[in-house]
């Protein structure tokens, strides 16, 4: 081992031979060089590497493997081809089961250390077979060796390696991209330069509706003139057949935000419809939609079965998208009231009502800290509340009126098992007991995970 007391004797570019004995929230292995902490990308737990530093902070180094002196017993091999470069996911040659375990751990600590929370995990919930399943790609668009080409960015970088397929994605979304990249050449179509903010297209966005085996485009351009885009939509058809919807977001903007606020749709149907535990849902370009049809199959059931409902609650979707979990309790409630930001997404959240014969929902367009607090105070019944907001967690106000009202149940579907942690604890502070935690792997390949959280009022 080498002596190193602090982070002034390791420097950039030097390269050290470290065992890896953790895993970083995002994926990174985790060693030490002397005292010092090393996030060391490519390492996985169990390694030992040659690493390279790539750069220092006061109490850690970040570095990246150059060499694997001693694989872990729990490395696997990695099908993809851009597996040593690509950054779109963390934990590909680490052994699906072990993924699993770790990600359930992560969760029980995080609870214990952040929340100071020790509540009953259940044994994650994973996949049978944990590829193919993404049915949204978001894929930047870039300029390598005067082509057009999409990918996905290096880690901790914004250069794209190019690719035309991932083993994340569902094969229509494969598809549609091997047929997509060539006629975009075809037609000279520019790339967009994030540099000199030039170019045309940024992003396209691939969505697919597994049930239907159909797939949309959402093409994202700085600018919104388009002159190719009928001829270069017929070829696309007659090479994809599954195609339904082509749709334009111009984003003029200098920013890493992918969508701007303008969308248009060019071609075909202005929604996908997906099915789902026997609803359909329609799903339009800009609305969110879980990325992994069959893990929301096993989310949503978990919330009903927390849920437990006797057919005369009053269920509060908060952050409800396309009133996708709402609608999924809808037969067994009195009422569903959504709350939802995007205002497309609450336009999709009634037409999936109707689609349903849904007849007790409504969905209220709004921030959720605005609009729960003003419906709260013209004394709506709140039996139970279900919270799924975005990675970044809930506003307080909305904790705050969850607890004020004194309502009995809440669940909390959560991406993000940091601010799950943080604001159970405050749930708890203000009165509030945790009563079991489900972990579900939503995201294989990935260091994400998601929880589904059942909280019930403490008596007084
Ligand atoms: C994780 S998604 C959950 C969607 C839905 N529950 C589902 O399962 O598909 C979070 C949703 O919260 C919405 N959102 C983000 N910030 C919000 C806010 N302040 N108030 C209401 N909705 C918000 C997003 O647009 C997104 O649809």
């Amino acid at each position: 081992m080498v002596d190193v007391k602090n982070k002034d004797r390791v420097r950039i570019g030097e390269t050290y031979e470290i065992e890896v004995t953790g895993l970083a929230h995002d994926g990174e292995g985790v060693g030490r060089i002397g005292d010092l902490a090393v996030f060391i990308l490519g390492a996985i737990p169990g390694d030992k590497v040659k690493a390279r530093i790539i750069s220092t902070k006061k109490t850690y180094a970040r570095a990246q493997t150059i060499k694997i002196i001693t694989p872990s017993p729990n490395r696997c091999q990695s099908d993809c081809e851009v597996a040593d470069t690509c950054g779109g996911c963390q934990l590909h040659t680490m052994k699906y089961e072990e993924q699993l375990k770790w990600k359930e751990q992560f969760v029980i600590d995080a609870l214990s250390r952040i929340g100071g929370l020790d509540p009953s995990v259940l044994p994650i919930k994973g996949m049978d077979n944990p590829l193919w399943y993404r049915n949204k790609a978001q894929i930047p668009v870039g300029k390598q060796s005067g082509q057009l080409v999409m990918g996905f960015y290096k880690t901790k970088s914004h250069e794209i390696v190019s690719i035309n397929k991932c083993l994340l994605q569902h094969p229509l979304i494969n598809k549609a991209m091997d047929v997509l990249i060539p006629l975009l050449n075809e037609h000279r179509i520019k790339p967009y330069n994030e540099v000199t903010h030039t170019g045309f297209l940024r992003h396209v966005i691939f969505r697919a509706s597994i049930s239907q085996n159909q797939v949309m485009l959402v093409l994202v351009t700085r600018t919104e003139e388009f002159p190719q885009f009928s001829l270069l939509i017929k070829e696309l058809k007659q090479q994809l057949p599954e195609l339904v919807s082509v749709a334009q977001n111009i984003n003029p903007e200098k920013t890493n935000t992918i969508y701007g606020g303008k969308t248009k749709i060019l071609w075909g149907e202005k929604y996908l419809i997906e099915e789902l535990g026997g609803l359909k849902f329609a799903i339009s370009p800009r609305s969110f939609f879980q990325v992994n049809p069959i893990q929301t199959k096993v989310l949503y059931d978990c919330v009903k079965e927390f849920a437990d409902l006797k057919g005369e609650e009053s269920i509060w979707d908060i952050y409800c998208g396309t009133g996708t979990i709402g609608l999924y309790l809808a037969s067994k409630a009195k009422a569903i009231y959504g709350i939802e930001t995007i205002e497309s997404a609450v336009e999709d959240a009634n037409l999936n009502a109707q689609l349903n014969k849904v007849t007790n929902a409504e969905f209220f367009f709004g921030k959720a800290e605005e609009v729960l607090p003003t419906l709260a105070a013209k004394d709506y019944p709140m039996d139970l509340v279900i919270v799924d907001p975005p990675r970044k967690g809930c506003e307080t106000t909305v904790l705050d009126v969850i607890s004020q009202m004194n309502v009995p149940k809440v669940i909390y579907v959560s991406c993000n098992p940091t601010t799950l942690a943080r604001e159970l604890r405050y749930l708890v502070d203000n009165g509030y007991r945790v009563e079991v935690v489900q972990p579900v792997d939503m995201f294989p390949m990935t260091s994400h995970v998601e929880c589904v959280t059942l909280m019930s009022r403490v008596e007084e």
